[in-house]
């Protein structure tokens, strides 16, 4: 299987302040691990401001595959990684979306409150996955199975 570029990037206040420690990133990036033994990763960690989420997204977009953000996907004032993925991408996927909405409400009715997008900026795809590492960990499982053929398409 050639080889992809993930780079997944934590989105946190409080962790990109060092206030608080960094869960969800290294367990994403150990399923990749699992999931794609060959691939290469990067890892970031970005504040909940939107200028700094699309800055973030247009440097890794041009070294990745692959992008996955956690965190910021909600409905609170400071959960903006959705908007900022909305502004940096050329299209949207929305049947990825799609699947973690229906694939998460199987497992808990608050996947009503993620507003998760999925598109394609250049060749990456940028998908994002909620915050808590239970939640990002699921989210993975459930669309792992089309990120080889999505990158394949995309180039
Ligand atoms: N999706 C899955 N699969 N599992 C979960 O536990 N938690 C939800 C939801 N999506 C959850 C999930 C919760 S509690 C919230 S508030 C939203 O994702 C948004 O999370 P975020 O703001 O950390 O991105």
């Amino acid at each position: 299987m050639p080889s992809l570029t993930f780079t997944v990037v934590t989105v946190s206040d409080s962790c990109s302040r060092g206030e608080c420690h960094d869960k969800s990133g290294p367990k994403l990036l150990d399923l990749v691990e699992k999931y794609f033994p060959n691939s290469r990763t990067h890892a970031d960690i970005v504040s909940d401001d939107q200028v700094a989420i699309e800055t973030c997204l247009k440097y890794w977009s041009e070294r990745s595959d692959i992008i996955i953000t956690t965190g910021g996907t909600g409905v609170s004032p400071r959960d903006v990684t959705p908007d900022a993925t909305l502004a940096v991408i050329d299209r949207e996927v929305p049947g990825i979306s799609q699947t973690l909405l229906i694939k998460s409400l199987e497992v808990t009715d608050m996947a009503m409150l993620s507003r998760s997008v999925c598109g394609i900026r250049g060749k990456t795809l940028i998908v994002n996955f909620p915050g808590s590492a239970k939640a990002a960990c699921e989210c993975f499982d459930f669309v792992q199975t089309v990120f080889q053929h999505a990158v394949d398409l995309i180039h």
